[in-house]
């Protein structure tokens, strides 16, 4: 497994690969757990060269303490990209991708970027459209592939994608859970004990209100949803909507024409968990 900090390495050994090479790509911040390894798994499958980038990207963190705590285990990071056959690992410092200036262009996602995550993690989208613009531009792949776990950031990259006409594939893949049904996050690892036994109540929710969503109409489950959360002494619901797939935006009734999924974020603690389900 190659591993490289540096920009003109990675070019320079993509640019040495056979011409009929395809080149997968999985971005990623580390603290690697199994939904991370999902996506690579899939990307080996479906390409001949698999590059993982680990970059703890600075202008998609809305709060400093949160950037500064982002969890770091680069060595097991590195053991489990082998075990998965990895072929190339980048991990280049903040200087290599930004030089001295740290900040984000400004997008404009067609509105995706103001739904939801977007109006409680300011410039967030902007700090991701940053830094996959700038991974894509370096190693071009012919596909790239991102967790439904982060259902907003994958509609976010499709359309940056189809607005630069870039010329690669956006794989979206399914959430990866544990056991208990917490959808695996690098976050899980920051919650106490009690909070870790606490938080399988989130997909179990979600779980319930995909049920509830024949009866009740959006404004109603959101009521019931609430009223759930107020029992749960160690979770504070940010946010539960329900939103088309495609446009992210709000909607009432199912309506058998359009894909709908319910979104959803917690506070366990300090430590914020999102979560959705296609409905
Ligand atoms: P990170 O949180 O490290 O996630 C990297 C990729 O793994 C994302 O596409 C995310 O959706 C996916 N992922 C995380 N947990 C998952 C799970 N339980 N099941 C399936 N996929 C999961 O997302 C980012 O990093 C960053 O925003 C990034 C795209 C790398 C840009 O900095």
């Amino acid at each position: 497994m190659l591993v490289f900090a540096k920009i003109k390495s990675v070019q320079e050994k993509l640019k040495s690969l056979k011409k009929e090479t395809s080149i997968g790509f999985v971005p990623t911040m580390g603290a690697l757990h199994k939904g991370h390894l999902s996506l690579i798994e899939q990307a080996k499958k479906e390409n001949d060269f698999v590059v993982v980038s680990i970059f703890i990207n600075p202008t998609q963190f809305d709060k400093q303490e949160d950037l500064i705590n982002y969890p770091k285990t680069i060595e097991n990071d590195l053991d489990l990209l082998k075990s998965v056959s990895c072929d190339l690992v980048f991990i280049p410092t903040a200087e290599e991708i930004y030089a001295n200036n740290i900040t984000s262009s400004s997008f404009d996602f067609n509105g995706l970027e103001y739904q939801m995550e977007g109006k409680f993690r300011d410039g967030h989208f902007n700090g991701v459209g940053t830094i996959v613009k700038r991974l894509f531009e370096i190693v071009m792949p012919h596909n790239a592939y991102f967790g439904e776990k982060d259902f907003q950031q994958l509609q976010i990259i499709k359309n940056l994608v189809a607005q630069n006409q870039m010329p690669i594939n956006i794989i979206g893949c399914p959430i990866f859970r544990e056991n208990d049904g917490l959808a695996m996050s690098s976050r899980n690892e920051r919650l106490t004990t009690a909070h870790r036994a606490a938080a399988p109540f989130i997909y179990k929710t979600l779980q319930k209100a995909k049920v509830e969503f024949g009866t009740k109409n959006a404004d109603e489950l959101k009521i019931w949803v609430e009223n759930e959360f107020k029992n749960q002494p160690l979770l504070d619901l940010e946010y539960f909507e329900i939103a088309d797939e495609d446009t992210l935006i709000s909607i009432q009734d199912i309506k058998t024409s359009q894909k709908q999924r319910a979104f959803i974020a917690v506070f366990a603690g300090k430590i914020r968990l999102i979560d959705n389900i296609s409905l």
